[in-house]
């Protein structure tokens, strides 16, 4: 009995040796679940039961997120719906494991969405957890960002580069009067000014710092919004 309660502690794992649902741990996280998801947190709760079990045996991610794999990314990326339409097309630039890009089309299922992943790997395990999850609002496309050739209503990257090299990869996916949404800690005010030169540079439109999930989110999630324009104009210096 005593193995069996450290096993639940550490991680989940049920009375029979099966991985259980990794659901959100605490009173706040549950009721941030229930308000971003809905009806859909049975699906983020799958989606996140995959993360710690073979999302963490792939190397998608590493197994000291599987505690915080709510608050640090499930929940850290719904804050996101709230700068989103609830119908357009979404470009997810370095989904890696799906972040924000799977949990977007988990929450708003009317949104089209596909995840850019240069890595096979990483393509392959999305691709399961498409299947598995029986998705058909997201397509996993293997290709990096400069590769694309397609516009978006609405491009979104977490964790995959600097906002000036961001501004160059993904802006030319972001149609005219659409936006980038760059998903950005403490360093986003910084981030922005020395993309400044970059951004005017290539036309883009304006762009600020918003942050989203105020309320629901401890923090909230800081992101910088940059819109597409008619004249953007692609760039290969920073
Ligand atoms: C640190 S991971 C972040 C993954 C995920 N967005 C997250 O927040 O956990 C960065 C990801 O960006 C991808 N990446 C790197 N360069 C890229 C490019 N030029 N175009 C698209 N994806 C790229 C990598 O393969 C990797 O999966």
């Amino acid at each position: 009995m005593a193995d069996q309660g450290r096993e639940e502690a550490d991680g989940g794992v049920d009375s029979v040796g099966a991985p259980g649902p990794a659901e959100p741990s605490s009173g706040p996280e549950r009721a941030a679940a229930a308000l971003l998801f809905g009806e859909r947190e049975g699906l983020a709760t799958r989606y996140a039961t995959l993360l710690t079990t073979t999302g963490i045996s792939h190397g998608l991610i590493g197994p000291r997120e599987a505690p915080r794999v709510w608050g640090r990314h499930l929940l850290n990326c719904a804050a996101l719906v709230e700068l989103l339409p609830s119908t357009g097309t979404v470009a997810d630039v370095g989904s890696g494991a799906g972040l924000p890009g799977l949990v977007l089309a988990i929450a708003r299922p009317a949104l089209e969405v596909v995840l850019i992943e240069p890595l096979e790997r990483r393509v392959r395990w999305l691709e399961s957890v498409l299947t598995e999850l029986e998705l058909d609002n997201v397509s996993v496309v293997r290709a990096r960002a400069e590769e694309v050739d397609k516009r978006f209503d609405v491009v979104t990257a977490r964790a995959v580069a600097p906002l000036t090299t961001l501004a160059r990869w993904c802006l030319p996916l972001v149609r005219p009067g659409g936006r980038l949404l760059a998903m950005k800690g403490s360093s986003a005010a910084e981030e922005l000014a020395r993309a400044r030169s970059t951004l005017s540079r290539m036309r883009a439109g304006d762009a600020d710092i918003q942050t989203c999930g105020a309320g629901i989110i401890d923090p909230p999630t800081t992101v910088i919004v940059v819109r597409g324009a008619s004249g953007l104009r692609r760039t290969t210096r920073s």
